[in-house]
């Protein structure tokens, strides 16, 4: 598989009338392949920002292969838009939230191994963080540009919420990661 094969399945799905289904269908599809899916992303570092992870983006789809290391936790953020993580190595725990009129409420949690898919509907937060010594290295699939659309953060020890602002985003990544534990948990 060459990166452009992987755009153009994602990015042919992501035209349908439910995208999202259409691409989780693709996602789904992609759980057999994933040896051929880290061959063809090697070349992204998946560190360092969304310009070193982002390899695809448009109005209705951004792609992009994350590397969380060990001990990083990120705050509680949305995406501005529906998501999917396709978790390619390591282990992800992934803390879910719903916004309420009192602010974010825990939902739920998973952990994401090797092949597992985590869909999440345009309201969810999330918090997500590396379990264990190995890096999370995951494909996340965006249902529109996220480095555009208007998102949310959250300050993780005060739950207050925050426009997204990837200056103060790392401020609160470095907070979220030195605490025992993600919010609510
Ligand atoms: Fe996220």
């Amino acid at each position: 598989m060459q990166v452009h094969d992987l755009v153009a399945r994602c990015a042919t799905a992501a035209q349908g009338a439910d995208p999202m289904r259409s691409v989780r269908d693709v996602v789904e599809g992609l759980r057999g392949d994933i040896d051929a899916i880290e061959r063809s992303l090697a070349y992204v570092s998946g560190v360092g920002g969304n310009a070193r992870q982002v390899f695809y983006r448009s109005p209705n789809l951004t792609l992009l292969k994350v590397r969380f290391p060990n001990g990083r936790r990120t705050p509680p953020h949305d995406h501005g838009t529906w998501a999917m993580i396709l978790l390619l190595s390591g282990r992800e725990k992934n803390t879910l939230y719903r916004r309420e009129a009192g602010g974010l409420r825990k939902a739920g949690e998973i952990t994401l191994e090797r092949g597992s898919i985590l869909p999440m509907l345009a309201d969810t937060a999330h918090v997500a963080e590396c379990l264990g010594d190995e890096p999370a290295i995951g494909l996340h699939v965006y249902g529109g540009d996220i480095l555009e659309l208007p998102r949310r953060m959250w300050n993780p020890q005060t739950l207050e919420e925050h426009p997204l602002d990837w200056t103060v985003y790392e401020t609160f990544a470095q907070m979220a990661s030195k605490a025992s534990a993600a919010p609510g948990d």
